[in-house]
């Protein structure tokens, strides 16, 4: 499974529900990751989508607790056991974390490689993803040019499980 997530210069992900920035080349690198996979995430970050509709051209797969919750396009798991069974039918280099913050950190585990967007800057936030730099068992391995948008500073790095 690979994680894929934009961080702030503290790991923050988000607030109130909601990204920290829309930049929309990072959108663009989002669609073309994840396009034709599978996205699993959890039932906030679902709802934090236009209309709370099930992302185009993708299997999503949503972590739900609630028995009765349906939406149109999405595949539900009420726990991590019964997301394992889903994923068993696909292969892993295609099934895509894509948060919020609660997800990353079950699913971290599982993950062997990272796409992290890294916003130089410090938001105000309630939601993160786990920090990779303090975590022995990662490093970073790519880390494109410095990108910006307005006065946004941002870089696409990858990390992966040693
Ligand atoms: N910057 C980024 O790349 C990025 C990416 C994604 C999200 N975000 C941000 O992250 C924030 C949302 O994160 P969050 O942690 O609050 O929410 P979340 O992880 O998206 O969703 C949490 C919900 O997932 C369900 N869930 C979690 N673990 C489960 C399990 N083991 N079994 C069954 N259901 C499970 C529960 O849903 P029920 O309550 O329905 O039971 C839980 O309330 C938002 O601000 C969003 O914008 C940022």
């Amino acid at each position: 499974m690979i994680a894929i997530a934009a961080v702030d210069r503290n790991w923050a992900i988000g607030k109130d529900g909601k990204l920290l920035a829309n930049i929309p080349a990072d959108m663009k690198y989002f669609r073309e990751e994840t396009t034709g996979n599978v996205i699993v995430m959890g039932r906030k970050t679902l709802d934090s989508f236009p209309g709370g509709r099930a992302l185009p051209d993708r299997v999503n797969i949503v972590l739900t607790r609630d028995m009765s919750f349906e939406r149109k396009n999405v595949v539900v798991a009420h726990s991590v056991e019964e997301l394992d069974e889903i994923l068993a039918e696909y292969d892993k280099d295609r099934v895509f974390c894509v948060g919020g913050s609660s997800v990353y950190e079950q699913l971290l585990p599982k993950c062997d490689k990272a796409y992290i967007t890294q916003i130089d800057y410090e938001y105000a936030a309630d939601a993160y993803f786990p920090n990779l730099d303090e975590k022995a068992e990662w490093v970073k391995t790519q880390e494109s040019e410095e990108q910006t948008y307005f006065d946004i500073c941002f870089a696409f790095t990858t990390y992966e499980r040693r």
